[in-house]
C-alpha cells in the first residue's frame, strides 16, 4: 500500500486554493491541509508532518523570502515549492537562497506541479534518513567520546596507583636492604655508622663537583649498600685483629662482586649496581675487583673510594691501635692523589673535608 502524501497548502487567493485543492485531494489523491495565512502556514508545519509544502510567494502577512525561512526553521528538510505569480530572477535566486525546492507559475499546470511534489517527497525521505543517520552517528560519537573520557580517567588513575605501588615497593626492598647493609656493619663493632657517615663525606664531594641532585642521590643510596657484599665474608676475617693472611685478603676482596650480585635483580637498583662494584677501583687500576683505571670507572665510584678510605682512615679499627688524625689522612689522601685517587675528586675533597 502507497504511504499517502501529505500537503500542505499556504494559499490566500480562494480561486487558485479551490483549483488546487480539488485537483489535488481528487485527481492526485494526496491529503491537503489548507492555511490562507503565512504565518499559519508556519505554525501548521510546527504542530504537524508534511511531506511537501505548496506557498504563495508572497502571502498579504509575509514575503516571499520570510515564508520560506519561517518554514525551513521549524523542518530544515521540508520541500517548499513555491507558486510565484510574477517572476523576478533576482527573488527566484533568494527563494532558492532560502531554501525552496521548485518553483511554479501561472498557468497552472497540475501534472507538472504532480512531478514536483513526488520528486520532493523522494527528497524529503532521503533528507529525513540522511538526518536520523548523521543524529545517530553524533549519538553514537558523543557515546564514544564520553566511554573514551572515562576511560582516559580510570588509566589515570590506574596508572597513578601503580605508580604509587611501585614507589612503596622500591622504598619496601630499599629499606630491607638497607637493613641488611646496617645489619652486616652491626657484626663489627668498628664499623658501625661506617655507611652513614661514607654516605654524608661523598655527597658533598658530589655536590662540590656539580653533581645533580638525582645523581647525588644514586651515590648516596650506593653509599650504604656499598659493603652488603660482607653478608658473605665470615666474621673471623672481618673482625681479624691482626693483617690478614693472603688468602683471607682474597676472600674480602669479593665483597664488592657479592654486593653487586645481590642487588643486581632489583631493577630500581640498577643505577647503583656498578657502584658497588666498583668501589674498590683505583684510578691508576691497582684497585679490584676488576682492575679498571682512570674515566673507565665511574665517577660515582671514584667518589665513594676516596669517602670511602678516609672515613676508614680516620675510624678505629680491630687491626690498628688508634684512628689517624685528620691531618694525616689528608696528607694520605694527597699523596695517594693520581694514583689510588682520581685527582679531580681529591681537588673537590680538599675543598669540603672540613665540613666533615
Ligand atoms: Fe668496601
Amino acid at each position: 500500500m502507497t504511504k499517502e502524501i501529505r500537503i500542505l497548502l499556504i494559499c490566500d487567493d480562494e480561486e487558485i486554493t479551490k483549483f488546487l485543492r480539488e485537483k489535488l485531494i481528487i485527481e492526485k489523491g494526496y491529503f491537503v491541509s489548507f492555511e490562507s495565512s503565512g504565518s499559519s502556514g508556519i505554525a501548521s508545519l510546527r504542530h504537524n508532518t508534511f511531506d511537501a509544502v505548496i506557498a504563495k510567494c508572497p502571502m498579504r502577512d509575509l514575503d516571499s523570502v520570510e515564508i520560506v525561512t519561517g518554514l525551513k526553521k521549524i523542518d530544515p528538510d521540508c520541500v517548499i515549492i513555491a507558486f510565484v505569480e510574477q517572476v523576478n530572477n533576482k527573488m527566484l535566486g533568494y527563494l532558492y537562497t532560502a531554501g525552496i525546492y521548485d518553483f511554479i507559475t501561472p498557468p497552472l499546470n497540475i501534472e507538472k506541479l504532480s512531478f514536483l511534489v513526488e520528486k520532493g517527497v523522494q527528497l524529503h525521505t532521503l533528507a529525513q534518513a540522511a538526518r536520523k543517520l548523521s543524529q545517530g552517528l553524533k549519538e553514537r560519537n558523543e557515546a564514544l567520546e564520553k566511554q573514551n573520557t572515562l576511560l582516559a580517567k580510570r588509566i589515570e588513575d590506574s596508572t597513578k596507583n601503580l605508580t604509587r605501588l611501585y614507589e612503596d615497593l622500591r622504598l619496601t626492598y630499599l629499606r630491607t636492604i638497607k637493613s641488611l647493609a646496617q645489619a652486616i656493619e652491626a657484626r663489627d663493632s668498628y664499623t658501625r655508622s661506617h655507611s652513614e657517615r661514607v654516605s654524608k663525606y661523598a655527597a658533598l664531594i658530589a655536590n662540590e663537583m656539580g653533581l645533580s641532585v638525582k645523581e647525588i642521590e644514586i651515590i648516596r643510596e650506593a653509599c650504604e649498600l656499598h659493603d652488603l657484599g660482607k653478608i658473605g665474608i665470615s666474621d673471623n676475617i672481618l673482625g681479624k685483629p691482626s693483617a690478614l693472611t693472603l688468602p683471607e685478603w682474597e676472600e674480602i676482596k669479593k665483597h664488592p662482586v657479592i654486593g653487586a650480585k645481590i642487588l643486581e635483580p632489583l631493577i630500581f637498583l640498577s643505577d647503583v649496581v656498578d657502584l658497588v662494584r666498583q668501589h674498590h677501583e683505583h684510578y691508576d687500576g691497582t684497585g679490584y675487583p676488576d682492575g679498571r683505571s682512570g674515566e673507565d670507572i665511574l665517577l660515582g665510584a671514584r667518589i665513594i673510594h676516596l669517602a670511602d678510605a678516609y672515613e676508614a682512615m680516620c675510624s678505629p679499627r680491630a687491626y690498628r691501635e688508634e684512628p689517624f688524625v685528620k691531618e694525616k689522612a689528608v696528607l694520605e689522601i694527597k699523596i695517594n692523589s693520581g694514583r689510588q685517587f682520581d685527582p679531580k675528586v681529591v681537588e673537590a675533597f680538599l675543598k669540603v673535608v672540613d665540613k666533615f
